[in-house]
């Protein structure tokens, strides 16, 4: 284990306890875990908004890779935009999820998102590594993360694939985690999940960050369902292949008629994580952009809405703001109801969401 480093042993016990005195964990062994866990071998270097590129000789460094903070450690030019691509997840987001997985002792863990391999180690700690299998879709990340678990001591099956596909060949798993957002829980992780294990990731479409929730399914034979868990977090969002990040790509636009109306409901309704679950079942394949002003929001079928202050222009076979507004509406009479009023299931045929007790 990295001894080299002066000094980071008293910082991850600093990180360890701060999480505990916040209550974000609560069980001693995870306590063990993150004060024996080296975060800085795995973060050799981070991208800082202000100062670009912090390398391990820069001062601050290793106070930085001790702090709750998530930590960019790759990013990508796509669209004129520099996007985050990869990140050591903030220490107290990743403590968070990894008690709501409820692990015990001898459990196999399939995680679906390497990136730094620091999540990984965590993992390895808790379970050994024998227990711990982990995917990325970026060969280079894979073999990066796979050099600092074993320099850190902690050898887990580490392989370059899409996540959506699971890892079969390591399975069945106790649970699934994933910490790289997707639009769909695959089915793939239904499949490779024993009965009574649990999956846990954050669903919400590409680029919606602000549209999440965690689900936490219970596999039940051939499918899994739960309420979905409140997340005021939001994980990037998983890459449809290792060359692009996953960003919304734009919907397609019928700009043939465009028809301009009034609204009571405002773009900031988009903003309600609970209020964007019901009107992502409304409007399956919906993607939204949201900027300073206002939305731009668009279906598969081409019908869009640009809203910006109480005023839509719209276009397309219908008008999608009046689906939002009816979404709107629903909710509002019902007292808002929140993220975990709304139960997901995942089976064969795909994930379907609707509220508590109205799935068969
Ligand atoms: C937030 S990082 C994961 C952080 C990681 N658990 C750690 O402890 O450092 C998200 C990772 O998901 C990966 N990713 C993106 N799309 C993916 C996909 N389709 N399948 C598998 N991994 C994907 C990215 O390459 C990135 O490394």
């Amino acid at each position: 284990m990295s001894e080299d480093v002066e000094g980071w042993r008293h910082r991850a016990a600093a990180l360890a306890d701060a999480l505990v005195e916040r209550g974000v964990v609560t069980d001693p062994a995870w306590r063990e875990v993150v004060a024996s866990v080296p975060r800085h071998v795995f973060v050799p270097a981070f991208y800082d908004d202000s100062s670009g590129l912090v390398t391990g000789d820069a001062p601050g460094w290793l106070d930085a890779v001790y702090r709750d903070d998530t930590l960019v450690t790759q990013r990508m030019e796509h669209g004129g935009f520099e996007w985050p691509t990869s990140s050591s997840t903030r220490p107290s987001l990743m403590l968070r999820m990894l008690k709501l997985l409820d692990v015990a002792d001898g459990m196999t863990v399939l995680e679906v998102g390497s990136g730094t391999g620091y999540n990984s180690a965590l993992l390895s700690e808790r379970l050994g590594s024998a227990n711990v299998t982990s995917v990325d879709i970026d060969p280079e990340l894979v073999d990066a993360a796979r050099g600092r678990l074993a320099d850190a001591g902690y050898t887990p099956v580490v392989a370059a694939r899409d996540g959506a596909l699971g890892h079969a060949g390591r399975a069945p798993y106790d649970r699934v985690i994933a910490t790289v957002a997707f639009e769909r829980v695959p089915y793939a992780w239904v499949e490779q999940t024993r009965p009574g294990g649990v999956v846990l990731a954050d669903v919400r479409p590409r680029g919606m960050t602000w549209a999440g929730a965690l689900a936490r399914l219970t596999v039940d034979g051939e499918s899994a369902r739960r309420p979905f868990v409140e997340c005021t977090w939001g994980f990037m969002s998983a890459r449809p292949d290792v060359s692009r990040p996953g960003v919304p790509e734009g919907g397609h636009i019928d700009a043939t008629s465009v028809r301009t109306r009034t609204s009571a409901v405002g773009a900031d309704a988009l903003h309600a994580p609970d209020l964007s679950l019901l009107i992502r079942q409304r409007l399956p394949g919906v993607t939204a952009f949201l900027g300073a002003d206002g939305a731009q929001v668009t279906a598969p079928d081409g019908s869009w809405a640009d809203v910006s202050g109480g005023t839509v222009e719209f276009g397309g076979p219908r008008d999608v703001w009046a689906a939002v507004e009816g979404a709107h509406a629903w909710w509002g009479a019902r007292g808002r109801p929140g993220v975990e009023s709304f139960v997901l299931e995942v089976d064969r045929r795909g994930q379907r969401f609707a509220m508590v007790g109205a799935l068969g």
